[in-house]
């Protein structure tokens, strides 16, 4: 698709959807105002991502203190019949965060509530779901649709467990619109997982939010953080200790609250 039949396919996309309306203009804007808002600061975060990273068993084993047995140990055949939907999948989303870090984190701050924003085939909500799940917890996602495919709705989460689903709530919107309705239904959060809106300015709306929203003790982290510098300054502006997780060739940053 050129670039102009797929502007003028994203429009119209949009404009059958009045509830995506509000992410239609914040585009709009960026696009003509903002587009540096990607890749701010990529450099720097890479460099500093690369000097301070450590690997998702030694950040189990070390920080979180527990023993690492990796997450398709544990769930073996669940991570079948996931791995089984995912390929039937009509669609092609995004990819997946680190499961182990996602489950361990989980499981470390003993969570009974958890928001991620960024869903997908639902990689992470899985293995949020599969800590979740033991104390009869709840995820809250925030998604917003892949526009210029029809299908994608049918298959966001689709690699969730079934008996999971009763403990997830997903709210099909930006997150600027999501957020707002899922805090309030909840006041605390035990654990955040940030993986949707990849730029400086969408993650720094959305950290501040969710970060006042974590409990004390609870545990903070975010993808892809060497895209820009927006987690790194994040840090830096509240005088935070972030921990930087390699895996697959990208960087996730953990922060404990307190
Ligand atoms: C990388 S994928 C998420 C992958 C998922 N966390 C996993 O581990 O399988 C990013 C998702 O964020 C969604 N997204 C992008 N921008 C968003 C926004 N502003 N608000 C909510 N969701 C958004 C995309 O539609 C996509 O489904």
């Amino acid at each position: 698709m050129n670039k102009i039949a797929e502007i003028s396919s994203t429009l119209m996309a949009y404009l059958k959807r009045p509830d995506l309306y509000p992410e239609l203009r914040r585009k709009i804007w960026k696009n003509l105002f903002n587009r540096s808002s990607a890749l701010r600061g990529k450099a720097e975060a890479e460099q500093w991502c690369r000097a301070v990273a450590t690997s998702e068993q030694d950040f189990i084993k070390n920080v979180l203190k527990i023993d690492f047995v990796p997450f398709e140990k544990l769930f073996p055949v669940e991570l079948g019949a996931a791995l089984h939907a995912q390929h039937n999948a009509k669609v092609k989303m995004g990819g997946a965060g680190s499961l182990n870090v996602i489950y361990y984190l989980t499981e470390y701050v003993n969570a009974h509530t958890s928001v991620e924003t960024g869903v997908a085939y639902g990689w992470s909500s899985f293995a949020a779901l599969a800590s979740l799940v033991k104390r009869n917890g709840m995820l809250y996602s925030s998604d917003m649709p892949y526009i210029l495919q029809n299908q994608s709705e049918d298959y966001v989460g689709c690699v969730i467990p079934k008996s999971y689903r009763i403990h997830w709530n997903l709210y099909r919107f930006a997150d600027k619109e999501s957020l707002p309705k899922i805090f309030e239904k909840i006041h605390a959060v035990d654990v955040v997982h940030y993986d949707s809106d990849k730029t400086y300015d969408g993650r720094m709306w959305a950290y501040k939010l969710l970060w006042e929203k974590l409990r004390s003790g609870g545990a903070f982290m975010s993808d892809d953080i060497g895209d820009n510098a927006a987690f790194k300054d994040f840090c830096t502006q509240n005088n935070l200790q972030p921990h930087v997780i390699e895996f697959d060739g990208k960087y996730a940053g953990v922060i404990f609250k307190d």
